[in-house]
């Protein structure tokens, strides 16, 4: 496994590659890594000649300089799951060599998917990502590129932007790994203490009550939202930061839910941030 810093000598390896006949396959992360980012690499690893892996923590995404400054990193052990998992090539560039110059005073911005969830309650933080995702796919050229449905609005604005940009790469979209217990595997769960990850698991627990419901034939988006709710103010130490029912891929309201639905939450427990969804065809 190669690990490389620099841009110019990660573009070189990847166009020796490609001039060779080999598709690549790149899954971008902040590192920390888990499970979660595991089955990214894993089914890139298994569509692809040659799997790229970044890690960096960006900076232009981050609207909480604390929430920025508090990410764990783990850089030694985040390269042995890499090579677990056979990735060929991580790229770990610093921040200079990402941003040279500072971070560019650019607003990348979908408006139709970036008007709720995430895009509402952390301003500018789809714009961030999808600035540093510009730089790294110019630099990977990659033919495929991996993101968890975990973080399903990112997945959806990434695969609108690829595709309104002409980027000639197929955004590829992986199911939510999760622990034993329904609780989606996070960098940010590290930082829950006991008690906190039992209040964490009211995330997925009210996902599949609200999943259930609508597969018995639940129709009213406020109903299903109602109940959702009910689960997570059981507990007052966590706050509900949203909670919304939408069209899965316009995230638009629905009067009647129909088609592909999306539950989506996000909530406070103690200091942690953490989101959870889930999607449900109704047939
Ligand atoms: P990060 O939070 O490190 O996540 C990297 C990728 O792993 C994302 O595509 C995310 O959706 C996926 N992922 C995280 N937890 C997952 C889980 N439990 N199951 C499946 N996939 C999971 O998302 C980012 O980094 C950044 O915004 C990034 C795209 C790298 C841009 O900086």
């Amino acid at each position: 496994m190669i690990v490389l810093k620099n841009p110019n000598e990660l573009r070189e390896v990847v166009q020796g590659w490609k001039h060779d006949g080999a598709e690549i396959g790149f899954a971008p992360t902040m590192g920390f890594l888990h499970k979660g980012h595991g089955a990214l690499f894993s089914r890139s690893a298994s569509e692809n000649d040659r799997t790229v892996v970044s890690i960096f923590v960006n900076p232009a995404q981050f609207n909480d300089p604390e929430d920025y400054s508090k990410y764990p990193i783990s850089t030694e052990k985040d390269l042995e799951l890499c090579k677990a998992v056979g990735v060929d090539l991580v790229y770990l560039p610093d921040r200079d060599s990402v941003y040279p110059g500072g971070i560019p005073s650019i607003e990348l911005r979908i408006p139709r998917l970036m008007r709720n969830l995430d895009a509402k309650t952390r301003p500018g933080h789809f714009e961030g990502v999808l600035l540093v995702l510009s730089r790294f796919f110019h630099a990977v050229e990659a033919d495929r590129a991996y993101f968890g449905k975990k973080d399903y609005q990112q997945y959806l604005i990434v695969k609108e932007f690829v595709r309104m940009l002409g980027f000639p790469m197929e955004i590829i979209g992986v199911e939510t790994v999760r622990d034993p217990e329904g609780l989606a595997l996070s960098s940010r769960n590290a930082r829950l203490s006991n008690s906190e990850k039992e209040e964490a698991l009211l995330l997925s627990r009210a996902l599949r009550l609200g999943e259930r419901l609508i597969q018995k034939g639940e129709t009213d988006p406020e109903a299903v939202r109602a109940i959702l709710s009910d689960v997570l103010d059981s507990s007052t130490s966590l706050k509900t930061d949203y909670l919304e029912v939408l069209n899965a891929d316009s995230l638009e309201e629905l009067q009647v839910l129909k088609g592909e639905v999306l539950l989506a939450v996000a909530a406070f427990v103690g200091q942690v941030r953490l989101i959870d969804n889930i999607t449900v065809r109704i047939s």
